[in-house]
């Protein structure tokens, strides 16, 4: 996985965290495969030999990897991206990812089957029965989404607008075998987009309250903080009441973000890629309290002094929604890939929500309680 010396020496003296034994786990048979196999399934118990798979679920990274983790950033923060250059890959991020989406050519396109799994909400819009039913994906890039949503489609009255603000991106999809154009329209649109003389600001084809899922996945933390608030005021223009957010995206303390180094930090939690590409890594209370808390008049909350996961239980935090999104449910998916050949171990950290636009016939508080 990372050819990183320094990464790998760490992640080699680093034992994984043992968790209790879950019920998932048959004793008697310690493949802890699922059949389809899932994610979420695979659990590191006391005993078992880490190095047996590639990928353990749910593990903690312990006091060691935090301590690395902190180490490696406070590292990061004495060698900032320059000013000259924060403005350089800010001014035009569309620039940058145009470039990433011209020279990867290939092989970017990953079949995502965990998609109906964590988003339960996608298998239900492909239903047969599901009737009209009208899904955004927003930075959808080469289509990682959009085409395996449509590979299991059974649902006639599906409509997908795959949107990225990279029209080489959009190109791409286009372009694909799968692009099928009963179901999928890819466009370019910038999800941070300021409206225009006539207030337009939402992607081309929808209207205001017209869009039943949005899917956020790893496209929030491509943009920079200071386009949270405009990107999420567009995404609740563009949902119907009760419409839902499906966002997945990178946890802080990940080892992507760990593993940067010199002249790539530019603020905190956020940096720029060697391509020009950002990234940031998101923390679960500070996800709590900007969708629980954002509002069409009020707009983006000052984030709390110390918005951290362990600071906010996360009843607590989506009880506390005055805002115009309801927190249906904030995780944190974990998971310690290991490579099995060269024994090192590597901490990966995803944040996964759904949150609801306020004001649906079929508002419910049933997944509050996930
Ligand atoms: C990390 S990629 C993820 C692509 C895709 N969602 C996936 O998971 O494979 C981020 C994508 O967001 C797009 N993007 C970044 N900023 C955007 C913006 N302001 N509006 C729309 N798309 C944006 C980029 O062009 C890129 O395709």
């Amino acid at each position: 996985m990372t050819t990183d010396p320094a990464v790998q020496r760490e992640a080699q003296s680093t034992e994984p965290p043992q968790i209790p034994p879950h019920r998932s786990h048959d004793p008697a048979n310690n493949t802890k495969r699922t059949d389809p196999f899932q994610f979420g399934s695979r659990f590191l118990e006391a005993g078992d030999n880490v190095f047996e798979f590639n990928a353990w679920d749910h593990v903690e990274p312990d006091e060691e990897f935090k301590a690395y983790a902190e180490a490696q950033i406070a590292k990061q923060r004495e060698t900032p991206v320059s000013e000259f250059d924060q403005k350089r890959f800010n001014n035009d991020p569309a620039k940058w990812w145009n470039l990433f989406y011209k020279n990867n050519t290939d092989n970017f396109f990953k079949d995502r089957k965990w998609l109906r799994y964590e988003f339960p909400v996608l298998a239900e819009v492909t239903q047969k029965d599901a009737g009209p039913q009208v899904v955004l994906e927003v930075g959808a890039g080469a289509g990682n989404t959009a085409f395996p949503l449509l590979a299991n489609n059974e649902n006639d009255q599906l409509k997908v607008h795959a949107c990225d603000f990279s029209k080489y991106a959009v190109k791409v999809m286009r372009e694909s075998e799968q692009y099928d154009e009963r179901h999928l329209v890819a466009d370019v649109w910038d999800v941070a987009a300021v409206p225009d003389e006539n207030g337009n600001s939402l992607p081309p084809g929808l209207t205001e309250g017209s869009v039943d899922v949005v899917i956020l996945i790893f496209i929030f933390s491509a943009l920079a903080p200071n386009q949270w608030e405009r990107a999420i005021r567009n995404i609740h223009r563009v949902l119907k009441p009760g419409g839902r957010v499906l966002f997945r995206d990178y946890g802080r303390g990940d080892l992507a973000q760990v593993r940067f180094k010199k002249g790539r930090y530019m603020t905190e939690n956020f940096y720029v890629r060697g391509d020009g590409t950002r990234v940031y890594f998101f923390d679960k209370g500070q996800l709590i309290h900007m969708w629980g808390q954002w509002s069409p008049e009020k707009g983006l909350p000052t984030p709390p002094e110390d918005a951290t996961a362990e600071s906010q239980p996360e009843s607590q935090a989506t009880a506390e929604g005055s805002g115009a999104f309801d927190v249906l449910h904030m995780g944190i998916d974990r998971r310690l890939i290991v490579n099995r050949q060269s024994k090192v171990k590597m901490h990966r950290c995803w944040m996964q929500g759904h949150f609801q636009k306020h004001g649906g016939p079929t508002e419910s508080a049933t997944e509050k309680a996930e």
